[in-house]
C-alpha cells in the first residue's frame, strides 16, 4: 500500500479509461497525483472519484499554452514530480483512401506532438530517478486494418524513449512506453465495433483487458519495483504483440 509514498505523479487523460485506473492505484500507494483532460465535467467527476491526494487541471495536451498552466500549476502546489504518465491518447480508424489531413494531423498533434511536449515540459520539475511513462499500444507492433496511422503515432514514441533512456542516464531519470491491447473503457466505446471484434479475435487470451491490468503494470514501471528497467515497451495485451 505505500509504493509510491510521498511521490507526486502527472497523468495526462487521467479523466477516464487507463489514466482515471492508474491515478486511483497511485494515491492508494501513497501518491499525490495531478490529472488531466480537456472535458471539465468528466475531471471534476474523476476527481470525485479517486476521492483524495489529486487536483484535476484542465488542459489539451496538444497545445503548448496548456501545458505550461498545467505545469505552473504543478509548481506552485507541489513543486517537483517523481513520474510522468503520458497517457492522454486519441484513436481513430481510416483506410489508406479515405484518410485525410486532418485525421493524420489530429493523431499525431495529440498521441506524439502532446507526448513529447507533456515529458519536456516537465523535465526542470523532474526529480532524479524520476520515472517517465508514456502509454503506447499494441498497435505499435501489429499492421491492422484501417488503424496505422494510430499505429505509427505509437511506434513514434516506442523511439523516444530508446532516446530519453540514454540523453537522461546521468540524472538517473528511467522512461518506458506501457502497451495495452484493447482494454475496455471508452476509447474503445467510439470505434467501430467490426474493427474491435477482428482485433480481439487475435488476442491468444481470448478477451478484452481491464483497466485495472493495465493500472498494475503502471505502478511497476512508476515504482522502485522497475529500478533497472529503462527504454523498454511492457505489451500488457493478452499476448496479441508476441504472436
Ligand atoms: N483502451 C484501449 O484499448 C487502448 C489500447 C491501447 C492503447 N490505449 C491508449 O491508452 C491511452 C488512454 O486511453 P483509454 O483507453 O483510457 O481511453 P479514454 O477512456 O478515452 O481516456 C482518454 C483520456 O485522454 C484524455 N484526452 C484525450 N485527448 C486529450 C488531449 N488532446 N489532451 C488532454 N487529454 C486528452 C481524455 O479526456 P478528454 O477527452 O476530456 O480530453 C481521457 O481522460 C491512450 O493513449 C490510448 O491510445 C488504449
Amino acid at each position: 500500500m505505500d509504493k509510491l509514498q510521498g511521490k507526486v505523479a502527472v497523468i495526462t487523460g487521467g479523466s477516464s479509461g487507463i489514466g482515471l485506473a492508474a491515478a486511483k492505484l497511485f494515491v492508494a500507494e501513497g501518491a499525490y497525483v495531478f490529472i488531466t483532460g480537456r472535458r471539465q465535467k468528466e475531471l471534476d467527476e474523476a476527481v470525485r472519484a479517486i476521492g483524495g491526494n489529486v487536483t484535476g487541471i484542465r488542459g489539451d495536451v496538444a497545445n503548448l499554452d496548456d501545458l505550461d498552466r498545467l505545469y505552473e500549476s504543478v509548481s506552485s502546489t507541489a513543486r517537483r514530480i517523481d513520474i510522468v504518465f503520458a497517457n492522454a491518447g486519441i484513436a481513430e480508424f481510416a483506410t489508406l483512401d479515405n484518410i485525410t489531413e486532418a485525421h493524420f494531423d489530429k493523431l499525431f498533434s495529440t498521441n506524439v506532438k502532446g507526448v513529447l511536449f507533456t515529458v519536456q515540459k516537465a523535465l526542470p520539475l523532474l526529480n532524479n530517478g524520476a520515472s517517465i511513462i508514456l502509454t503506447g499500444s499494441v498497435a505499435s507492433a501489429k499492421g491492422t486494418h484501417a488503424f496505422w496511422v494510430y499505429g505509427a503515432t505509437k511506434a513514434a514514441i516506442r523511439n523516444f524513449v530508446r532516446g530519453w533512456t540514454v540523453e537522461l542516464k546521468d540524472r538517473g531519470i528511467r522512461s518506458n512506453v506501457l502497451s495495452p491491447g484493447p482494454i475496455d473503457t471508452p476509447i474503445i466505446d467510439q470505434q467501430p465495433p467490426d474493427a474491435i471484434a477482428r482485433i480481439l479475435s487475435t488476442i491468444p487470451m481470448g478477451r478484452m483487458g481491464q483497466v485495472d491490468e493495465v493500472a498494475k503494470a503502471a505502478l511497476f514501471l512508476a515504482s522502485d519495483d522497475s529500478s533497472f528497467v529503462t527504454g523498454i515497451e511492457l505489451f500488457v495485451d493478452g499476448g496479441r504483440a508476441q504472436i
